[in-house]
């Protein structure tokens, strides 16, 4: 293809790999190099015989003027500065998650991003999987109705990390969702954070967040590294039907079910009757949408090269970006005082309590 963009990984630890391998598939994308103060690692992603670049100077990356965009999988500490010079370069910028290790430093790239007139994208990677894709529709349309409640469950015997706790590490996934899900976004009103860090290894191991949303609605996060067994399961519920999406499940990953409890208005001929609400318990069907089988992070490029193309912001922008940010430093502040709720704010001031330097 003559009209492919040209892109370069900047990380090739843990998840860059995945990444390189999706530009280098996507028909979109022409993958130029891979760059890693490692070179080992970047060669290894690259390979042998490839005719893909391994470049270890990012300075060296960005003065060249045969890449359009770069995607930066380096640790979240590093984000804030490798952006900032990558848009000031003139690329257009996928980050992972989170965007950055603070809120001032994600509100300053986006306002460079918009400055510089570049595309500034996060990989929420799950907001490109087939499940999220389809019940972010289902919401849409109304099939739930209004949202009341979101479960959601993401526990397994995980790496404990030496620089973020649970928190950091596993909850941008789930926030990421509900930003993405949820209309209007992610704005709780607040956030309730607990831990536990029960092998005394320095930092939460075992994170519960409470998110009370607008409209009496409330979503819970459960992040667990201390797990046996794995779980991801999310359940929406609202006031028409509610989804289960149990992502161990390939067969049937998400069920919606015409199940749950209506409120009606009393009948009677006098007036206490008439105010007595009655419980119904609807009792309807289950059913299990079609999802199609595709790797996310390949719908992932694929939206970047779009937005590039056309000048519009990316589903997961920097804005969703700093929503989930904002929730994960209201949630730190929460955690280091007791769990109580939090209201988040502009935290440009504040030191990054779930990440350490
Ligand atoms: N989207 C997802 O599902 C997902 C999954 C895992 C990790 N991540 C994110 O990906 C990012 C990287 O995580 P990881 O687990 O791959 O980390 P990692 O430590 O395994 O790899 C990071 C790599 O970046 C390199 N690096 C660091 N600073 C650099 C610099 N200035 N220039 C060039 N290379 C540099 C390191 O040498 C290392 O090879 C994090 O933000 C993490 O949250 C996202």
């Amino acid at each position: 293809m003559t009209d492919q963009l040209r892109a370069a990984v900047i990380g090739a630890g843990y998840w860059g790999p995945n990444l390189a391998r999706n530009f280098r598939t996507s028909p979109d994308w022409d993958l130029v190099a891979v760059c890693d103060l490692d070179e080992s690692r970047a060669r290894r992603v690259v390979g042998a015989r490839s005719t893909v670049e391994v470049m270890t100077s990012v300075d060296d990356l960005l003065a060249r003027d045969d890449i359009d965009a770069v995607a930066v999988a380096t640790p979240a500490r590093t984000h804030a500065a490798l952006v900032t010079a990558a848009l000031r370069a003139g690329k257009h910028v996928v980050v992972e998650k989170p965007i950055a290790d603070g809120g001032a430093a994600a509100r300053q790239m986006r306002a460079l991003a918009a400055e510089v007139d570049r595309v500034l994208m996060v990989d929420h990677t799950f907001c490109y999987t087939a499940p999220v894709l389809k019940i972010r529709e289902l919401i849409a349309d109304g099939a739930l109705g209004d949202i009341h409640y979101v479960d959601s469950v993401r526990i397994n015997l995980g790496l404990v990390q030496p620089d973020v706790d649970v928190f950091w590490d596993l909850a941008p996934h789930d926030l990421s969702i509900l930003d993405f899900i949820l209309p209007g976004g992610l704005v709780p009103t607040g956030v309730a954070a607990q831990g536990a860090d029960p092998l005394g290894v320095g930092q939460a191991c075992v994170g519960y967040l409470t998110l009370p949303l607008p409209d009496g609605a409330i979503a819970h996060v459960h992040v667990n590294w201390l797990s046996p067994t794995k779980i991801r399961q999310v359940v929406i519920g609202g006031s028409k039907r509610t989804i289960v999406w149990d992502d161990l499940q390939p067969q049937q990953r998400v069920t919606v079910y015409d199940r749950g409890i209506d409120l009606v208005a009393g009948a009677g001929a006098d007036a206490a009757q008439k105010q007595a609400v009655n419980i119904s318990y609807r009792l309807g069907d289950a059913w299990a949408p079609a999802l199609p089988e595709r790797e996310a992070l390949g719908v992932m490029v694929g939206e970047l090269a779009a937005a590039i193309r056309e000048g519009r912001p990316p589903r997961t922008d920097a804005s969703a970006g700093i929503r989930v940010l904002d929730v994960l430093e209201a949630a730190s502040l929460s955690l280091n005082d007791g769990g109580r709720l939090t209201q988040l704010r502009d935290t440009v001031a504040l030191p990054m309590a779930g990440v350490r330097a």
